[in-house]
């Protein structure tokens, strides 16, 4: 037996199996005023649908990632599926424990494997603790390491695996780049061992060049620990190169999911041909792209059917009343009527 085929066979049985599982996800945000004022102004309720019905379904050692324009409800959605914020309706299962349905010990000991890393690492770090505290305290929390040398040690490890010195333990979070300060909060989500850790916009506030090294930090990161990600990003340019799915949100509503490949080689959904539109080619700076057109709705009162018909080219009468269902092209699932009964895979005319 050659190495390869050893190797191969060291991979557990469950390397592809679910993960993170999210069924009919629901989250409404109630935007009323008090009860009071509403009885005296004759207002009625406002209430706001941010995610409406998502399923996902992540596999160890994938990345999945989320994309949409901003508003969308990807920030809305991440917070649900780590536990930071309770769905209207729905549920989150990982490793087949409903985060939102159980408590006790299989619980905490779930939370300790989802980590999540945001956009802005100077807001998400405190500023008065040095970097070692900060690092530490997951391990702390969870009660990892109880011995203050070793715990230090352990900081260091982390610290060098994120490409930091370890000696930037004794030092603030000011005193370093966004870049850098992006590296400490990733040694910091590292810290309680995740198995899954959500990403949500992990270098949008930082410049080019930078997120470039921060995402190959990430893949390196997953290879080395195994990790499985969901990745958040308002920017297909960004996901390209590290999803192995995508998911493709629109006011709440997952519009097209697919291999990754298949999602850039052929995108369905004319939205996220538009979204693809608008990506700039390697090598083609300067040559003019397609904006993307209109506006993202108001998600207090969004077009009724298909929430992207009045943006849409190929808009239909029906699009205007009726949700589309949910249909399988190849790999990917998309939610347009232009594919129903599965009869027009390319409604592009190409
Ligand atoms: N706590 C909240 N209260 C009211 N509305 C909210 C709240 N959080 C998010 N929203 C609204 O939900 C929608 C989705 O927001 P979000 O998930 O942050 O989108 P994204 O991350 O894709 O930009 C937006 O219209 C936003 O204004
Ligand atoms: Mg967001």
């Amino acid at each position: 037996m050659n190495n390869q085929a050893a190797s191969m066979q060291a991979v557990p049985a469950e390397a592809n199996a679910p993960l993170v599982e999210v069924r009919e996800l629901h989250r409404v945000f109630d935007l009323s005023k008090r009860w009071l004022n509403r009885v005296l102004e004759g207002s009625g309720k406002v209430v706001l649908t941010a995610v409406d019905g998502v399923d996902m379904t992540i596999r160890r050692g994938e990345t999945y990632a989320l994309v949409g324009e901003s508003g969308s409800g990807k920030s809305t959605i991440a917070k649900m599926v780590v536990g930071l914020l309770p769905p209207t309706s729905g549920t989150v299962h990982i490793n087949g424990v409903d985060i939102w349905g159980e408590r006790g010990a299989r619980q905490r000991q779930m939370r300790r494997k989802i980590q999540m890393i945001f956009q802005d690492p100077f807001a998400s770090l405190n500023p008065r603790w040095r970097v070692g505290s900060i690092v530490a305290e997951p391990i702390k929390a969870f009660g990892l390491i109880a011995d203050a040398h070793d715990r230090q040690a352990r900081v260091g490890e982390l610290l060098s695996l994120v490409g930091l010195d370890p000696l930037d333990a004794g030092k603030f979070p000011h005193e370093f780049s966004g870049g850098q300060r992006q590296r400490i909060a990733i040694a910091r989500a590292l810290a309680s061992e995740p198995e899954f850790i959500v990403c949500d916009e992990p270098t949008s506030a930082l410049d080019v060049s930078v997120q470039a090294q921060v995402l190959n930090l990430l893949r390196d990161l997953q290879e080395r620990l195994g990790l499985t990600y969901l990745f958040i990003s308002h920017n297909l340019a960004v996901v390209r190169h590290m999803a192995t799915r995508v998911g493709v949100l629109y006011l709440g509503r997952l519009v097209e999911e697919a291999p990754s490949r298949e999602l850039f080689s052929e995108p369905k959904h004319p939205y996220t041909r538009m979204l693809l539109d608008a990506v700039p080619d390697i090598g083609m700076e300067g040559v003019e792209r397609e904006p993307i057109a209109g506006e993202i709705p108001n998600p207090v009162n969004p077009p009724p059917g298909c929430h992207f018909n009045p943006r849409c080219p190929h808009v239909m009468e029906h699009c205007r009343t009726t949700v589309p269902p949910l249909c399988e092209v190849n790999q990917a699932n998309v939610l347009c009527h232009l594919y129903e009964g599965g009869a027009l895979a390319r409604p592009y005319g190409i």
